[in-house]
């Protein structure tokens, strides 16, 4: 073999591995823009770390939590907001938490269980289809969970249907794959009715609380 049809045969091999890896980063990239699997349960222990802007007292001064009050979580996880909530409402409050994955919330049922929280209540379902009366709930919540589920709109719709007139809606996202801007946050909200009555965090760890705007 020449020396000239060696070199050839070497620059067309680099060429077609560059080309896979570029197809192979193609792809990747594509799966972690579009992906819309729930949060793997194998992945929990994640979940207890607490976030800038999202941590519990930040929830507490958005939420504002009750006693009496009843309430709906989204999306609890392993439920590092549920077992801080909770309690504040009460033995005469109520908090019904909502997620697709029965393992969580098996895991948080035991964690409450643990605790002694008999105001939690588990509901396998998915959040754009919430399996609860109009007008049921003083305050709905979900952290790091609306940017996960697909048709955010849809979500803050459900969210706004089950909410008593003057309740409160708090929203929480952070900077990863699935987060929600601020700005499109406010405009999903905008359409479905809700209206903006306070924020805490840069729009890449916030939390936002909305109301229904008939009581804005
Ligand atoms: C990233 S975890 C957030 C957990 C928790 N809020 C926290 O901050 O630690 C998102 C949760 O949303 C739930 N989820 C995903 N899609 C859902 C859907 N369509 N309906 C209800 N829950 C959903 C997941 O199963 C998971 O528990």
């Amino acid at each position: 073999m020449s020396l000239t049809h060696a070199a050839t045969r070497r620059a067309s091999r680099r060429t077609g591995l560059t080309a896979a890896a570029g197809l192979a980063a193609l792809a990747a990239g594509a799966w972690w823009f579009t992906d819309q699997a729930p949060y793997p349960y194998a992945q929990r222990r994640l979940l207890d770390l607490q976030l800038p802007f999202l941590a519990k007292a930040d929830l507490d001064q958005v939420l504002q939590p009750r006693p009496g009050e009843r309430m709906l979580e989204i999306g609890p996880g392993t439920g590092l907001q549920t077992l801080h909530i909770a309690p504040q409402l009460g033995t005469e409050g109520r908090l019904d938490i909502v997620d697709i994955q029965q393992e969580m919330l098996d895991h948080v049922m035991g964690r409450a269980a643990e605790k002694a929280l008999d105001v939690v209540r588990p509901h396998r379902a998915d959040a754009r289809e919430l399996p609860f009366e109009d007008q049921t709930f003083d305050a709905v919540y979900l952290v790091t969970a609306l940017g996960e589920i697909p048709e955010p709109g849809r979500v803050l719709a459900a969210a706004a249907r089950v909410l008593k007139p003057g309740g409160r809606l708090v929203v929480g996202e952070f900077f990863d794959r699935h987060w929600i801007p601020f700005g499109r946050l406010h405009r999903l909200a905008d359409t479905e009715g809700l209206h903006l009555t306070a924020r805490r965090g840069p729009s890449v760890a916030y939390l936002a609380r909305f109301r229904p705007c008939a009581a804005a």
